[in-house]
């Protein structure tokens, strides 16, 4: 299976280091989309090294073997998981804005493809009812999923809900989904490549 793994400007994106690793362990091909302030937190290097794959972090970048990356990105996924999402781009992307490459992706996914979005933020930016909408809007949707945020000690010293879902639960939920539009009917996946 083909993973697009997306990762967003939290403090919680080293954990999905550990996500692409669940993914490339069990033989799935993993290529990731970060935002400009997720490089801020782990490289592009790291996650090029963990995916086996280039990353794709600007919208802008010219000179790859493909014309147009966003569009042959979200055709190659045969399913994308946001680890972690910021409460900006769950608006964004709740909101149809599509301001860069992650996002131009995720708006480009053929209606079939489902997204696993694991949200990680501060408890008071998950429990504001603007978040709290973006997430319930999407869910409506039905083409996108959630891995709700664990309660625990989080980065910035706050107990409360937030944390993001453990790396292995997010994988096991992304297995089940896919699994799920398999059987009921949804195009065969990609052999992983
Ligand atoms: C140290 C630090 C940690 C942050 N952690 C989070 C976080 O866990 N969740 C979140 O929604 N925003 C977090 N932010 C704020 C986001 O980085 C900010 O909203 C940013 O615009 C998100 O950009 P992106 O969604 O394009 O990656 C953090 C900011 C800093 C400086």
């Amino acid at each position: 299976m083909n993973v697009l793994v997306g990762v967003t400007g939290g403090i919680a994106c080293y954990k999905a280091c550990e996500l692409v690793r669940c993914f490339r362990r069990e033989g799935h091909a993993v290529r990731v989309a970060m935002t400009a302030n997720a490089t801020r937190f782990v490289t592009a290097l790291t996650f090029e090294t963990l995916s086996n794959n280039p990353v794709a972090d600007d919208l802008w970048t010219r000179g790859h073997q493909y014309n147009v990356e966003h569009i042959e990105l979200a055709k190659w996924a045969d399913i994308a998981v946001i680890a972690p999402a910021t409460a900006n781009v769950i608006g964004k992307v709740a909101n149809g804005i599509a301001d860069d490459l992650l996002t131009t992706v995720v708006m480009a996914l053929p209606e079939e493809t489902p997204v696993v979005i694991a949200p990680a933020m501060n408890t008071r930016m998950w429990q504001n009812p603007i978040v709290q909408r973006n997430v319930e809007t999407l869910r409506a949707l039905g083409k996108y999923h959630f891995v709700l945020p664990r309660v625990a000690e989080l980065a910035c010293g706050d107990v409360g809900t937030g944390a993001l879902a453990e790396p292995v639960e997010i994988f096991h939920e992304t297995l089940r989904i896919a699994a799920s539009r398999a059987s009921d009917g949804g195009p065969a996946e990609h052999p992983a490549s």
